[in-house]
């Protein structure tokens, strides 16, 4: 979604508002604005488009203020104009705002009945105009609270007052806002990586907080308008680092980060000297009856290989539902579950919102979140991190390879606490497991193979990934990765599957990418390629060197290590993650920021 930044500074803001902007631009990048106090009034810069236009813009209407707001946008109410651009400005207010007002329809109206002008054709500015109408008779914090209970929906805000220019004030419902802690400075910002250059001494706003921040404190407010003390905490660097190093893309980066990232999130869930999987949180995985995963897009492919990973394993049932379909279809859910929330950012609204309505039912709660101070892991019983660094790339790649490594040493915990597997097998898999990073390295070797395929690819208008077991639901990550980025139409489908439907659509512009490593369902997959092969469908397989002896004459192949079944989706992800990625360059697609797309989707 949107990103907002907010500096009370003793210098100049211009360039700090851009540099968080360009930190925060992963949640949108439709339009970006600053606005700063000058010595005459408020300052105002927005741009369409990327944040350069708006360096451009500055370039040449440099603004003087140091203290001042941002914000880069991802368009929900009103085209990606100049003119809906933020900062917004009504009467003594200029605002930025993340998130979704509900109720603006009919705010408008009134405002409007009362004879206020609207510019623009966004619900922002109904907040604007409101905030300026509670201000006349009203201090500012007493007139923010007052249209905080006017509005309804998810958001964030920052917020300057004419005739106040050494003060800001944020608030928080839903999406979330952190206060940064300087010397003699204070910020806001949507999350810790916005004020990291700045500052690691962070305070997470609770849900329903309002803030009013000076130069050197912040006076924070909960729902009801009370104090409230919010703790002060030192994050560690590695969350507000940012660095692509000698990649072109952070997503190639974080590609090539999987391995390392991996051995991290494995080696916080294996006991690596005694060999047992060690799951902490005291969940009691013997009599635990059920799992229902939730999340949205690359991470509910995650959970959907948990499933897989989770049930073969232990006989411990797995639900896996897409956030935004299971919270309004009233499932019917049982005390004796776990909900288990998947999100890198730990903000989805749509698994927020799932993962509080199991709640409300009486289940136990957990997180696999990549953001330790998000929401989610605030929220939840059970935190468990995935630990591979911040990720910036919109279409997730890292995370996805943590979070499986996650649910597999959930897999191999449970079925050790429910009898299914012995020591001695629990020792093997985890020493399986400890191997993965080693082969996803190895598998990313394939990169030089997978760049000759690409142009063949990048023609296509239409791409099917066939998987069968495991493999399907990374069939399906490898459709959304290249959708994601190289906006060709990709489908993944469950291998069997494809005889009742997909293959009407084979013909030889339609490219087939199957991934079948050795396992025992390969055969049957590689049966279900040449139903492909035989109607004149291109294509790619996905295998090992054993797999590879089935491929015909002529066929592509991209071959990767041999590996147990069981980490075989770890393994075969660089690969896929790679292709979608190698085709997108050819393309010349903007990688890291593809159009439309936000990272952390905080609206409905
Ligand atoms: C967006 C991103 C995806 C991501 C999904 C869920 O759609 O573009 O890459 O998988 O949100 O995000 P989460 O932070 O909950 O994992």
């Amino acid at each position: 979604m949107c990103g907002i930044i907010g500096i009370v500074g003793t210098s100049s803001v211009q360039e700090r508002l851009v540099e968080s902007l360009k930190r925060l631009e992963y949640r949108g990048y439709d339009s970006a604005g600053v606005a700063g106090f000058a010595v005459d009034g408020v300052e105002r810069r927005r741009a369409a488009g990327k944040l350069k236009n708006l360096e451009d813009v500055l370039a040449v209407e440099p603004l003087t203020a140091t203290v001042g707001i941002g914000h880069t946008r991802w368009a929900t109410h009103g085209p990606p104009t100049k003119g809906n651009a933020h900062p917004h400005r009504a009467g003594r207010v200029t605002l930025v705002h993340n998130g979704i007002i509900e109720n603006f329809a009919e705010l408008k109206a009134t405002l409007k009945a009362e004879g206020r002008v609207f510019e623009t054709d966004t619900d922002t500015e109904v907040v604007a105009q409101l905030l300026d109408r509670e201000l006349s008779g009203k201090p500012p914090a007493e007139a923010l609270k007052s249209t905080l209970d006017q509005v309804r929906g998810a958001f964030a805000l920052a917020v300057m007052i004419d005739g106040e220019p050494d003060m800001l004030m944020g608030a928080r419902r839903g999406p979330p806002l952190v206060v940064g802690y300087g010397k003699g400075e204070m910020f806001l910002g949507s999350d810790a990586l916005a004020v990291g250059p700045f500052t690691n001494r962070i305070a997470y706003l609770e849900d329903g907080d309002f803030v009013v921040i000076d130069h050197n404190s912040a006076k924070v407010f909960d729902a009801e308008g009370h104090p409230a003390q919010r703790a002060v905490q030192t994050v560690p660097q590695s969350a507000t680092l940012m660095e692509k190093g000698n990649y072109r893309h952070f997503m190639e980066k974080e590609i090539h980060d999987q391995p390392e990232g991996c051995q991290r999130t494995i080696a916080a869930y294996v006991d690596t000297l005694t060999g047992h999987a060690a799951f902490p949180g005291g969940i009691d995985f013997a009599t635990l009856e059920r799992i229902q995963i939730v999340g949205c897009g690359t991470a509910y492919y995650a959970g959907m290989l948990g499933k897989y990973l989770i049930e073969r394993l232990a006989d411990l049932p797995v639900d896996v539902e897409v956030a935004s379909e299971f919270r309004y279809r009233e499932p019917s859910l049982h005390a004796g579950s776990l909900v288990i929330a998947m999100s890198q950012s730990g903000e989805t609204a749509d698994t927020l919102a799932a993962l509080r309505y199991c709640q409300a039912k009486g289940m136990k709660s957990a997180a696999v979140v990549n953001a330790v101070g998000s929401t989610m892991a605030r929220e939840v019983d059970v935190v468990w991190p995935i630990h591979c660094g911040v990720e910036i790339g919109v279409a997730s790649t890292k995370a996805f390879t943590a979070q499986v490594s996650v649910l597999a040493a959930l897999a191999v915990a449970a079925a050790r606490a429910r009898g299914r597997i012995d020591s001695a097998e629990e020792q093997r898999l985890v020493r399986v497991m400890l191997e993965a990073p080693r082969l996803m390295a190895e598998a990313a070797l394939a990169e030089d193979a997978i760049r000759k395929l690409v142009p063949e690819l990048a023609r296509a208008r239409d791409v099917l990934y066939l998987g069968r077991g495991a493999m399907f639901p990374l069939a399906l990550e490898g459709a959304l990765k290249l959708k994601e980025i190289s906006y060709i139409h990709a489908e993944g489908y469950a291998a069997g599957e494809l005889k009742h439907g997909p293959i009407a659509l084979i013909d030889e512009a339609t490219p087939t990418i199957v991934i079948a490593p050795s396992d025992p369902l390969m055969e049957k997959t590689l049966a279900n390629m040449s139903e492909v092969a035989a109607r004149g469908g291109p294509i790619i397989l996905v295998t090992d060197a054993e797999g590879a002896k089935h491929a015909a004459p002529g066929m592509k192949v991209i071959i990767g290590p041999a590996c147990d079944p069981f980490i075989a989706p770890l393994v075969y992800a660089p690969p896929i993650q790679l292709l979608a990625y190698h085709v997108a360059v050819h393309k010349g697609a903007d990688v890291d920021q593809p159009r439309n797309l936000a990272k952390s989707v905080t609206v409905e």
